[in-house]
């Protein structure tokens, strides 16, 4: 079986608690903290940066993935290592150096992930496989929590498990959007390992009966 990883996205918590949320929901099995970054230009809504990240760190013993839906990227990576990010992944859309901006993020001491939309190809893993640590899959296009799992995610992941296992590299393959325990287990069955979760999960009184919930679902695979 995979080493499978339940990343809640803090997008859906209660801000005005944010501490508090986040040692709620490590406490009840959460694997990573899924930190999402909107700029109002890449995707139409703004939420947190670097300062939010540097807060909440002394909270989190576990991995802060930060994903970037911001353009340019380059500027702010750097600000986001320092806020003691763990992974930083982008869309590579929004750079227009895809190689520099990961190796900006491996220089500063991060893992490495790429971000594909729903309607964006899978080409720009071609020449930088080897640069990568996290391939993160939208199962929604990028903007709010609370939306609806596109089915077509589900080829697009099994794509890139071959990709991934053609390498022979270490990757994570990571989905966002509209995950809950209903759908976990189909997302797991096409290849994905790492699983983000925001309303499913934040949108709960009980977070550990949720995240129990999902790994049964992946218990039975
Ligand atoms: C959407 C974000 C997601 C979002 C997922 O742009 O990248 O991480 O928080 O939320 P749910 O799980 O509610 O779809
Ligand atoms: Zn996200």
């Amino acid at each position: 079986m995979p080493q499978y990883r339940i990343a809640p996205s803090i997008l859906s918590a209660d801000f005005a608690r944010l501490g508090e949320e986040v040692r709620n929901v490590i406490a009840a099995g959460a694997d990573i903290i899924h930190f999402d970054v909107m700029d109002n230009h890449y995707v139409p809504n703004l939420t947190i940066g670097p300062l939010v990240c540097e807060a909440i760190r002394p909270h989190v013993q576990v991995p802060i993935d930060v994903h970037l839906m911001v353009k340019p990227v380059d500027r702010i990576i750097p600000d986001f290592a320092k806020a003691g990010a763990d992974i930083i992944s982008f869309h590579p859309e929004a750079s227009e150096h895809v190689d520099r901006s990961l190796q900006l993020i491996r220089d500063s001491g991060c893992k490495a992930g790429l971000v594909f939309n729903p309607g964006t190809p899978l080409h720009y893993l071609e020449h930088v496989m080897d640069k990568i640590d996290l391939i993160l899959i939208m199962s929604v296009n990028p903007g709010f929590g609370g939306q609806s799992f596109i089915p077509h995610a589900l080829k697009k992941i099994a794509a890139v498990r071959a990709l991934i296992d053609a390498s022979g590299r270490d990757v994570m393959l990571e989905v966002d959007g509209g995950i809950k325990i209903e759908n976990i287990a189909a997302a797991a069955k096409a290849g994905a390992d790492t699983f983000v979760a925001g309303s499913a999960i934040f949108g709960k009184p009980d977070y550990r009966a949720v995240i129990d919930a999902m790994r049964g679902e992946l218990a039975g695979l």
